[in-house]
């Protein structure tokens, strides 16, 4: 039982990697140029907000990309260049959209949506892996139970990443 666990955590970490490096890596910046413009949407609201950046967007590509080059690094397949390029498109598409559904409930900006923040980019990612039809890492297949083991895990280093930011004194709150 404990092994199959283990082994289900190693697989789905290895699957959805370069996806979450992907989905992580913009925090980093500071500054960019909001992808909507500034353009507002018919309810009044932006239609993304400034959170979702050109900069940010392509540091998706390129951590996902460079995730994949080390797959094919090890593996000598140049399969994964595209694996993980594919991962950080599907990410990004899954977080453009959590963007727009966010801003038409009228959350804002950097305003937590809890699971919707933490699945979205998993949901997109998985498809976009699944419709290109391109191979998988070890050759695993996209099932129920990796996904679900995927968003846990997102899930906890979303939990964990905040209370570090509050240890660090980065955050106010633990949440
Ligand atoms: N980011 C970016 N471009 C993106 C995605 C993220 O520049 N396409 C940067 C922004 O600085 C953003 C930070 O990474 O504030 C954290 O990303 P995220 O949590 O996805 O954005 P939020 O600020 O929470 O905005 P939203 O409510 O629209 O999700
Ligand atoms: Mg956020």
């Amino acid at each position: 039982m404990l092994y199959e666990i283990i082994k289900l955590v190693i697989e789905t970490l290895v699957i959805y990697f370069p996806a979450m490096a992907a989905n992580g890596a913009p925090v980093l910046l500071v500054k960019g140029v909001p992808i909507d413009r500034g353009a507002i949407f018919i309810d009044g609201r932006r239609l993304l907000g400034d959170g979702k950046t050109i900069e940010g967007s392509l540091l998706f590509l390129i951590v996902g990309g460079a995730v994949g080059s080390i797959y094919s690094a090890y593996t000598h397949s140049v399969f994964y260049h595209i694996y993980g390029l594919l991962s950080g498109l599907g990410a990004w598409l899954g977080d453009i959209i959590g963007a727009f559904i966010k801003r038409r409930l009228g959350i804002e900006r950097g305003a937590p949506a809890p699971i919707l923040d933490q699945t979205l980019f998993l949901v997109l990612a998985s498809l976009i892996i699944k419709i290109s039809g391109i191979e998988t890492p070890l050759g695993l297949n996209i099932d129920l139970k990796i996904y679900l083991c995927g968003v846990s895990i997102a899930l906890i280093l979303h939990i964990a990443a905040n209370y570090g930011a509050y240890l660090l004194r980065l955050k106010k709150v633990p949440y």
